[in-house]
This record gives structure tokens, sequence and C-alpha cells, in this order.
């Protein structure tokens, strides 16, 4: 989409600590409206612990997250959701135990809160088409395959209407086909729906074709940010990559 320039997500000296390993070292980054930013780093970089400090599913020791200026530290994951962040886990998380479209239905109804004009809302059918999934809407989601399971997931992040969506490795397993497939879902989120992306993912074709600026995160710490032709020549980001 158009490069925007007004800032989303405003990360500021986050740090987070698992007893002795820290996961966030003053991690500061910003992500801004209506681009497709992908976040890299090696394994252990700490790029999921990021997404769970801004979704609340874990609180920072130490600084600031600020969503259209708001702070969020001191939300709920719930109430996350609500101020218009939707997620996906590095496992899909549907409801297994219910069809395509309850898990939607649900996700809709936990995820709107009082939102319910936002812009960015869709249908639960409109989400349903948009990923083809017209046939498989009355199935239970444990039988689906794998790359179905991580549509549904984007589709329940999708029905709460929000104006950011945080992927993380959403195209691990999928086959060639199934990651084209998946990279031009998000392009036509972004560029029909008015979604803003942030997408952790580890295969740089990927994200150098689909990313409008990159960042990149390893010991915690934001080694550079830009676009995707500064960031790949970057000599940190390369010894980072080889050193892996
Ligand atoms: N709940 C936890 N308890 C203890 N340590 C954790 C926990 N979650 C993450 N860590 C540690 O924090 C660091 C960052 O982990 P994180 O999962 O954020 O990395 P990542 O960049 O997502 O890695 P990957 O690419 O392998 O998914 C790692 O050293 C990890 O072992
Ligand atoms: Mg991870």
């Amino acid at each position: 989409m158009v490069m925007g320039t007004t800032t989303l997500l405003r990360i500021e000296e986050v740090h987070k600590t698992f007893g002795g390993i820290v996961a966030l070292d003053q991690f500061t980054a910003t992500v801004n409206e209506d681009e497709i930013t992908g976040l890299i780093g090696p394994n252990g970089a700490g790029k999921t612990t990021l997404f769970n400090v801004i979704t609340g599913v874990l609180t920072p020791d130490s600084g600031s997250i600020r969503f259209e200026g708001k702070e969020l530290t001191s939300l709920k994951s719930h109430q996350i959701c609500h101020e218009g962040i939707g997620r996906t886990f590095q496992t899909p998380k549907p409801v297994r135990s219910l069809t395509v479209r309850e898990n939607l239905q649900v996700a809709r109804k936990y995820g709107v809160g009082d939102n319910e004009k936002r812009e960015t809302i869709q249908s639960i059918n409109e989400v349903i088409e948009l990923f083809s999934l017209e046939e498989k809407q009355d199935t239970i989601t444990k039988e689906l395959q794998l790359v179905e399971q991580k549509f549904v997931d984007v589709a329940r992040a999708l029905v709460t209407g929000p104006k950011l969506i945080l992927l993380d490795e959403i195209m691990a397993g999928l086959n060639p086909t199934e990651k084209q497939e998946m990279m031009s879902t998000i392009k036509t989120i972004n560029t029909e729906f008015g979604s803003t992306f942030l997408i952790i993912e580890h295969d740089l074709g990927i994200i150098r074709s689909i990313s409008d600026r990159i960042i990149t995160i390893h010991e915690g710490s934001e080694l550079t940010s830009g676009s995707p032709e500064k960031v790949m020549e970057n000599d940190k980001v390369r010894e980072a990559y080889i050193g892996k």
C-alpha cells in the first residue's frame, strides 16, 4: 500500500525478562499506519515475546507501548483487541471443536467490544469468501489442513475489525503455492480493508517482497529498520544471519 507516515504503534524501551533471560532489551520501534512491516530476527531474538507484550499476553517489566497514542501496557488482551489489534499465534489456535463459521462468530462476539462501527469491520460472509472457505464453513476446525487452519486464524483476527494485525510465522509449514495465496490475501486485506500489518517471518524472500518496511531484532534489541533494500544490505543484519 501507499507508504504511510502516521505512526500507528510506538514501542519505547520495552524490557522483558524471564528469570535471567533478557527477551526484550529496551526494545524501541514504530509501525506506520497502512504499511506492511516485516519483523525479522534469528530464533530466540524476542519476536514472539514482542507480540505477547503488545497484545497483553505478557506484561513488560518496563517501557511503553502506544497504539494511536493510547498506552496499552496496563490493558488486558481482550481490551487490546477491542482497541483494534488482532493477531495470530505461531501455532494456529482456533477452537478445534467448533466449525469454521462458529470460530468466526465467537471471535466476532468477544473481539469487537464496543467498536461495532469500526470502518475496517467486515461481515463474516465477506471474510469466508475472502479466504475461499465457503465449502469448509461448516467443517469442524480440527479436521482442516494446516493451510486452512492458518487461514481461519487470520480470518478470526479479521472479523474483529482490526486496524493492526500481527501475524506470527503465518507462512511456516506452507508449500510455495499456499505461501503465494497467503501473501496475496494479506495484500488484499491491506489495500482493500485498510488493515496495517506487522509480520514475523523467517523466509527473507517473502518478507522482502511483501514488506513496505522491515524491522530487525537481535538479542531483544532493534538492529536496524527501513526499506527492504536498505535493511538487507546492512552489515549487522548480514552478520546476525550468517552468525546463525
Ligand atoms: N515463557 C517463557 N519463559 C521463559 N523463557 C522464555 C519464554 N518465552 C520466551 N522465552 C525466551 O525468551 C527469548 C525470546 O523468545 P521468543 O519466543 O520471543 O523468540 P522468537 O524470536 O519468537 O524465536 P523463534 O524465531 O524461534 O520463534 C528466548 O531466549 C526464549 O527462550
Ligand atoms: Mg517466535
